[in-house]
C-alpha cells in the first residue's frame, strides 16, 4: 500500500506491521506519487493531494480504498473513485475539539487585534499603555454566527456560548440540539451575515459553497465584523476579502484556510487587521495522533474484507 506523503507513526506503525508500506514523504510531489501508486490495494492520501482520476488509474485495477488523512476530502473525486469502485474514508470526530479550539483562538486573535498589536511590539512601534489603540471586539454578548453547524461548528458555538456570546446558526438543516442546549438560532445566511458581530465557517468544500463569502456577503458582514475561517479556502473569495480589509468595509479577518495552498496572496498578506495560520486546525498532538489511527483502522477494516468505520462513499 501507498502513503502519498506522510503518516504519523500512531498510524504507520500498525499498518507497517501487516502491510508493505509505501511512503512518498513530506515533499513528494504529483510525479512522484503517480510512480509510487501502481499496484497499490490502498492509498493514504491527506488534503494536500488531489485524488483525481489520473492518479486512480495509476494505481490500478488492484487499488480498494483510498483512505484520507482529515475530515475534509474536497481534495477527493468521489465520482472517479465511486465508479472504480474504492472506498473512501476519512477521519471524523477526533479532531472536533482541537478545530473548533483553533477556530475560539481565531476568533479572540482576529477580534483583539493579537498580529498587528504583536507585531508593533516586536518592531518597537509600541510607545506604551495607550488607551485608544487596538480596541477589540469582547465575545460576551455578541452574537456570533456559525455557517454549518455539523460536528465542529456545533462544538464552536458551545465554546462561544461559555463566553456568553449568542448563537446564530445556518446550514441545509435545522439543528434542534444547539436549539435546545445553547439557544442557537437558525437563520439565512443573508439574516445571519447581517446579525453576527463574528462569523465562522464551518461548511465543507463543495461546488455549492465556492465563494460563499463574496463581496456582497463580507459588507452585510460590515466594517465592526469579524470573519473567521476554519474549514476550506474555497468558501471565501479571498481577492474580496482582502479588498474589503483593505478599504475598511470588514472589521477583522482570522483565516487558517486559503484558496491556493500553501500560497497566500500578497493581498492578504498585506492586509490589516488580519490573522493568518497555516492550516492548523487539527494541529494538535492528540487530534493528528488519532487522526492517524481513524486511517490505519480504515485501511486495516478495508484490506481484511471488513466494514471501513468511517466511509465516505
Ligand atoms: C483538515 O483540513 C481536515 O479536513 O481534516
Amino acid at each position: 500500500m501507498t502513503v502519498a506523503r506522510v503518516l504519523l507513526d500512531a498510524g504507520a506503525a500498525p499498518l507497517r506491521e501487516r502491510f508493505e508500506l509505501r511512503e512518498g514523504g513530506p515533499g513528494a510531489t504529483r510525479e512522484q506519487i503517480l510512480e509510487l501508486v501502481p499496484g497499490s490495494a490502498a492509498l493514504v492520501a491527506d488534503p494536500t493531494v488531489p485524488v483525481d482520476a489520473e492518479l486512480l488509474d495509476a494505481a490500478g485495477p488492484e487499488l480498494k480504498l483510498v483512505a484520507n488523512f482529515a475530515v475534509g476530502y474536497d481534495n477527493v473525486d468521489l465520482d472517479a473513485c465511486r465508479t472504480r469502485g474504492i472506498t473512501v474514508t476519512n477521519t471524523p470526530d477526533v479532531l472536533t475539539e482541537a478545530t473548533a479550539e483553533l477556530a475560539l483562538g481565531l476568533t479572540l486573535a482576529a477580534a483583539r487585534h493579537f498580529s498587528a498589536s504583536e507585531a508593533d511590539l516586536r518592531a518597537g512601534r509600541w510607545t506604551g499603555w495607550d488607551p485608544a489603540a487596538y480596541r477589540g471586539l469582547e465575545l460576551r454578548g455578541a452574537t456570533v454566527g456559525v455557517v454549518g453547524m455539523g460536528r465542529i461548528g456545533r462544538r464552536y458555538a458551545a465554546l462561544a456560548r461559555a463566553l456568553g456570546a449568542k448563537v446564530l446558526y445556518s446550514g441545509p438543516a435545522a439543528k434542534p440540539d444547539p436549539e435546545r442546549v445553547l439557544g442557537a438560532r437558525r437563520a439565512e445566511l443573508d439574516e445571519l451575515l447581517e446579525a453576527a458581530d463574528v462569523v465562522s465557517l464551518h461548511a465543507p468544500a463543495k461546488p455549492e459553497t465556492r465563494h460563499l463569502i463574496g463581496a456582497p456577503e463580507l459588507d452585510l458582514i460590515g466594517p465592526h465584523g469579524v470573519l473567521v475561517n476554519t474549514s476550506r479556502g474555497s468558501l471565501v473569495d479571498e481577492a474580496a476579502l482582502a479588498a474589503a480589509l483593505a478599504e475598511g468595509r470588514l472589521g477583522a479577518a482570522g483565516l487558517d484556510v486559503y484558496e491556493a495552498e500553501p500560497g497566500v496572496s500578497k493581498q492578504l498578506l498585506d492586509a490589516p487587521r488580519t490573522v493568518l495560520l497555516p492550516h492548523i486546525g487539527s494541529a494538535t498532538v492528540k487530534a493528528r495522533d488519532e487522526m492517524a489511527r481513524k486511517v490505519a483502522e480504515n485501511v486495516i477494516a478495508v484490506l481484511e474484507g471488513a466494514s471501513p468505520p468511517n466511509p465516505v462513499t
